[in-house]
């Protein structure tokens, strides 16, 4: 196998949710966001020999680099596979039939991009290097970011770049970027970019405190063209229908629409109704208790040495019928 060498990766919350997953002997831990295997090391590093991880990640490169991280240990199984997709998966089922037939103790989702797809100017995430404009977390499935863009109009990329990037200025911004497309400079992450700056220029220094103009739209079309929202509800109420009777959730978020689809999803879980009026129109069934009731973020001292880490939320249930 070939090796790649490993980015530096921290990765977030990790004291929090190693607090969070209580592991018992024999521990059945189900990682529905591998990535580099940052918490899944420390986890394994905790957990007993007979304990049992199993890993998701639907990109290719990161279960590679994964495995490389933590190297021969026979209680990881990697899986490749989107977690919404993952609970009718054959190999989930038989994983799951075959080693954790009481379900697990602890389900971990640490939501979003990682650092690797991040800072690989091929993958197309990032608006700071150039490279060809992609964005799909499974290069292997789906649509790149400049082919997803083609198929817009103006009012459904505006509809887009509003929602999943709360950017006001989305009406301008898509027609900017379908105009650089129709004019055949729609290729690379620095053509999205530019097309964002005609729209919002972006000042020469930037001042400290101020994001870069194209970050919203990029989080936008990112989350678009991975339907990063899209399931995250409906895969949440499946991994607790996975956990056994006091097993934790942990989810890690990492923008307010993500944490606030967790945030709803586990309070709905625990029983909170938030709709309008008072009173709940039926009983909801309580099947989670929240562990706080709100959401954990990073101490201080993260926030200040891995400044990434400041938007994320940490939210933990417990799995109590
Ligand atoms: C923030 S990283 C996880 C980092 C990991 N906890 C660590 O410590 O290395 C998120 C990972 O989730 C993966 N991912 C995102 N959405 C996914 C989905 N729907 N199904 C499976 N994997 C997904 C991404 O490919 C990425 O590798």
């Amino acid at each position: 196998m070939m090796t790649i060498p490993l980015p530096v990766h921290v990765p977030v919350l990790l004291q929090e949710v190693l607090d969070a997953l209580v592991l018992p002997p024999a521990a059945r831990i189900l990682d529905l966001t591998l990535g580099l295997g940052g918490h899944a090391e420390a986890l394994l590093a905790r957990a007993d020999a007979e304990a049992r991880y199993l890993g998701v990640d639907r990109d290719p490169e990161a279960r590679t680099l994964a495995r490389q991280r933590l190297g021969s240990d026979a209680r990881l199984s990697i899986l490749a596979c989107a977690y919404e997709d993952l609970w009718d998966d054959p190999g989930f089922l038989a994983w799951r039939a075959a080693q954790a037939p009481e379900g697990f103790d602890g389900i971990l989702a640490d939501l979003g991009v990682s650092t690797l797809q991040l800072r690989t100017p091929e993958r197309g995430f990032s608006f700071r290097d150039e490279g060809p404009l992609d964005m799909r977390m499974d290069p292997e499935h789906g649509l790149s970011a400049r082919d997803w863009i083609a198929g817009q109009t103006d009012e459904s990329l505006a509809d887009a770049i509003y929602q999943y990037g709360e950017e006001r200025a989305s009406r301008p911004i898509a027609r900017a970027i379908l105009q650089a497309l129709h004019e055949g400079h729609l290729d690379t992450t620095h053509d999205l970019a530019r097309a964002v700056y005609r729209v919002i220029p972006r000042e020469p220094a930037k001042r400290k405190g101020h994001s870069d103009p194209a970050t919203r739209t990029f989080q936008a079309i990112r989350i678009a063209v991975n339907g990063e929202l899209a399931q995250l509800a409906a895969s949440l109420e499946s991994a607790v229908s996975h956990l056994r009777p006091g097993g934790r959730l942990a989810v890690i978020s990492f923008h307010s629409l993500e944490d606030r689809i967790v945030k709803q999803t586990l309070r709905r879980l625990a029983g909170i109704y938030d709709g309008p009026g008072r009173t709940a129109p039926v009983v909801l069934p309580r099947i989670l208790k929240l562990i706080p009731a709100g959401g954990i973020p990073p101490s201080e001292a993260e926030a200040a040495a891995n400044p990434p880490s400041r938007s994320a939320r940490l939210r933990v249930a417990e799995r109590i019928a």
